[in-house]
Parts: C-alpha cells; sequence; structure tokens
C-alpha cells in the first residue's frame, strides 16, 4: 500500500492552483449553517432544523408509485445512456402535463432534461450570458449570485418589500432591464414562501415585451426570463401559479421555465429537471449537457414520465403532501401572529407556496445582539431554532427577516420548539 497523503499538501492546495473562477467561489452560506446546526444535533442538543430546502425522509417520502416505476425500469435494465436531452417519452409526458395544469401548448422540441433544475439553471446563465452581461434578480432569491459568479455575469440586485409578498415590481425591475441579457423570476419562491400574483406578473411581462419590441427594432439581442417554478404545484388557499406565458403568451419568445420533480414530489435525490423554453435554445442547451453528461438516470426519466402522465396518482400523492407541509408552515404562523399580538417583537406572512415561511424577529440592536449573525445564533444557542437569514440570499435590504423551511421538521419538533423561542424573545424584551 503506498500512502499518497504526502503528494496532496504544497502547491496543489494553494488558492493559486485554481482557475479565477473557482477561486471567486464561494461557500453557500445556507450549507455552512446548516452544517453548524447539524453539529448541535449530533451533540444531542434539542435543535429543529428549519435550515436546509430539503426533506427529511422519515417524514415525507417521494410517491410509492415513483419508487416501484423506478425498481421496474431498473430490473428491465433499462441501465444505459438516455438521450442527451432525455427521453422522449419523458419529454412527452412533460409537454402534455404542461397543457393540462398550465394551459400550455409546447412543442417536444421546448423540452430538455437533466439531472434537476440546477443544471438547466446553471445551463440557461451559460447559454445566454456572456462575461460582463447582466442578469437581474429581485432579492431575495435562490443562488442567482453563485450562477452570475459562475458564467462572470454583473448581478444586478432588485430590492423587494414585505408589503409585495417580496416579490420585485415592475417599476423597480424597469431602470434594469434596459440593457439586462437575463430576468430571473421564482414562484413560489425560495425564500419567502410567497406568490407572484397575476397583475405583479402582467406589468412584469409587459415591461420585457416592450424593451425586446424596442431592441428587435435596433436589432440587439433579446432580454430572456427564467422563470423557476419548481414550487409550482405547492400552493396554498386561493393563491393561484400564474406564468409569464399564461399571462402574456408572446412572452414564449422569451420565457424558459425550470423545473423539477425535487420539490413537488419531496425527490430531491432522484435528480429529474427540466427546462421548458424557445426549441433553438434548447437545442443550444442539449449541446451543452451533452457534454457536461448532467444526464437525468435513465430509470428515474422512465418513472417521471409514468408519474406525470398519471393525473389521479399526482393528485393522490399531493393533496395529503401539501397538507402536511400547509399544517407546519400554519403551526409557525398562527404561534407568530398571536405572540405579535401580545407585544413580542416578531411577525409573519401567511404561507402562499413552497415550504417556507417568512418571519422578522425585530431583535438586532438588543443588549448582546449587535448584528443579524448574533440574532441566528442566539436564536439557535438559546430556542434551539436553526433559520437562515434573508441575507444568505442576497438580500441586505429586508433586516431582521428569515427563512423557516419546514421539510425536516416534524409538527412535533415544531410543537417542542416554539416555547422555547417564545421564552427566548420574552427574555429580550425583559
Ligand atoms: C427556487 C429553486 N430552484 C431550483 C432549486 C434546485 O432544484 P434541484 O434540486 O432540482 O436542482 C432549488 C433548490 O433549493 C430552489 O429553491
Amino acid at each position: 500500500m503506498t500512502d499518497l497523503r504526502p503528494f496532496f499538501d504544497g502547491p496543489t492546495a494553494a488558492a493559486t492552483t485554481f482557475s479565477e473562477m473557482a477561486q471567486a467561489m464561494v461557500p453557500s452560506r445556507i450549507l455552512v449553517i446548516a452544517y453548524e446546526v447539524r453539529d448541535r444535533i449530533l451533540a444531542g442538543e434539542p435543535v429543529a432544523p428549519f435550515t436546509v430546502g430539503d426533506f427529511d425522509p422519515r417524514y415525507f417520502q417521494v410517491p410509492s408509485l415513483l419508487k416501484d416505476y423506478i425498481a421496474e425500469a431498473v430490473a428491465a435494465d433499462q441501465t444505459n445512456y438516455p438521450p442527451a436531452d432525455g427521453l422522449l417519452e419523458l419529454r412527452r409526458a412533460i409537454r402534455d402535463h404542461y397543457q393540462a395544469v398550465l394551459g400550455l401548448d409546447y412543442p417536444v422540441e421546448a423540452v430538455t432534461v437533466a439531472s434537476g433544475a440546477r443544471p438547466v439553471l446553471y445551463g440557461a446563465y451559460q447559454c445566454l450570458v456572456s462575461p460582463g452581461e447582466k442578469v437581474v434578480t429581485p432579492a431575495p432569491s435562490w443562488n442567482n449570485n453563485n450562477f452570475c459568479q459562475l458564467v462572470g455575469a454583473e448581478h444586478v440586485v432588485v430590492p423587494t418589500r414585505p408589503e409585495d409578498a417580496f416579490m420585485p415590481t415592475a417599476e423597480a425591475l424597469g431602470p434594469h432591464l434596459r440593457d439586462a441579457r437575463l430576468l430571473v423570476l421564482c414562484s413560489p419562491m425560495n425564500p419567502a414562501g410567497t406568490m407572484m400574483t397575476e397583475a405583479q406578473m402582467r406589468a412584469i411581462c409587459d415591461r420585457v415585451l416592450e424593451e425586446n419590441a424596442r431592441r428587435e427594432s435596433t436589432g440587439a439581442r433579446p432580454l430572456y426570463v427564467v422563470y423557476d417554478q419548481v414550487y409550482r404545484l405547492l400552493t396554498f388557499g386561493d393563491h393561484q401559479h400564474v406564468t409569464p406565458v399564461g399571462v402574456a403568451p408572446a412572452m414564449a419568445r422569451y420565457t424558459l421555465f425550470s423545473d423539477a420533480i425535487s420539490k413537488c414530489f419531496a425527490a430531491t435525490g432522484l435528480r429529474v429537471g427540466w427546462m421548458v423554453g424557445p426549441p433553438a435554445i434548447m437545442a443550444r442547451m442539449k449541446a451543452l449537457l451533452t457534454h457536461v453528461g448532467a444526464w437525468a438516470p435513465k430509470p428515474e426519466q422512465l418513472a417521471t414520465a409514468r408519474l406525470l402522465g398519471d393525473a389521479a396518482a399526482m393528485e393522490a400523492f399531493l393533496g395529503p403532501f401539501r397538507a402536511q407541509i400547509r399544517s407546519r408552515l400554519d403551526l409557525l404562523h398562527g404561534a407568530f401572529e398571536a405572540w405579535a399580538a401580545e407585544g413580542l417583537p416578531v411577525q409573519s406572512i401567511a404561507p402562499q407556496g413552497a415550504l417556507y415561511l417568512s418571519v422578522r424577529f425585530d431583535l438586532e440592536g438588543r443588549p448582546g445582539l449587535p448584528d443579524e449573525d448574533a440574532v441566528r445564533r442566539f436564536l439557535l444557542r438559546e430556542a434551539g431554532c436553526a433559520i437562515v437569514p434573508f441575507s444568505a440570499f442576497g438580500d441586505t435590504h429586508n433586516r431582521g427577516w428569515v427563512r423557516f423551511s419546514v421539510g425536516a421538521v416534524s409538527e412535533d419538533d415544531i410543537r417542542a420548539c416554539l416555547p422555547r423561542l417564545r421564552d427566548a424573545l420574552v427574555r429580550t424584551c425583559a
């Protein structure tokens, strides 16, 4: 046995080994926080992990049909390379599903499959944005800072307000669209758990269409919209999912939908996602994904095609799944509303969609809590309440707001955490 460890010290570990892009990569703050939380849980501390946007399979399992279909596909030796843009069965199933659920009739060439939403999001950035070009996103938003860094884009961050459910307004976006290459929107939204209204969407689409009409007359390259709808089936009450193309069909020329089974079917580890958009862009995406090899596994693709083709099976899963997520979010929101009525420094926005709740703790600046990270650590240490501040989603504007994610907690975890949290808040007001 040759010990190879000595070869890995020294120059190969130095930062200068890396490309400029790799040197500039920053670790995900969400994961850094999540690791700190995991260490506390391993040390036996009572902690409710409201941190990661993932599901704990003890509480949330994928549809059992999906498991069966994957097992059947493996047993049938469906284990070789899938086509680079996805199996035709799955692309057709996605097309049919979008027709049935979104009322949008795309050709099958508009659909590209990959191993989750991340590769297609990254692919959209790579295929559309050259270094130095502008990408406009609202803040808070998920992961766009990292995608911008990876492709060398100039990231223009547009602040949002709680009274707009942290969605960007057309007025706020307007001045930035003139020389932008890409606008990235998401609804239901990570981290806020809120949704874009039809009026908000329509106003934004009007601006995009206006800008593209201007560019068409000058021959300039269009402004595209990436619409991330990975949470689109997780909506609560009267909140309706709206899309750019649904409110303005002409947006089909400029819209790329990113989507996946990850969140809506608790299937984050199965890795099936897709993008739907103009076929010419999808052909380029296929070429990129071929080189990267970011295919979804073939058995998972076959299984997803069968599931998407069965509306009744999907709804049989989604009904109870939504209800379980909603009841966790309602437990939290109900408690926070009651505490706010008592005068405690907390505020939250009623859940609309996804698996998140937006909460504000007005604690920064109180004795011993000089900054946001001190507040986060205080809540973790004193209440075993692990949350992620909006600043981890690029939002430096909405101070005190944090994300509660409920995919990795049980209702009992929440019930155990709430009295600890209340005590901690009461102490800060003493
Ligand atoms: C808004 C949003 N889009 C995409 C993703 C990534 O999805 P996937 O796991 O399919 O890559 C996430 C994951 O947290 C997300 O929150």
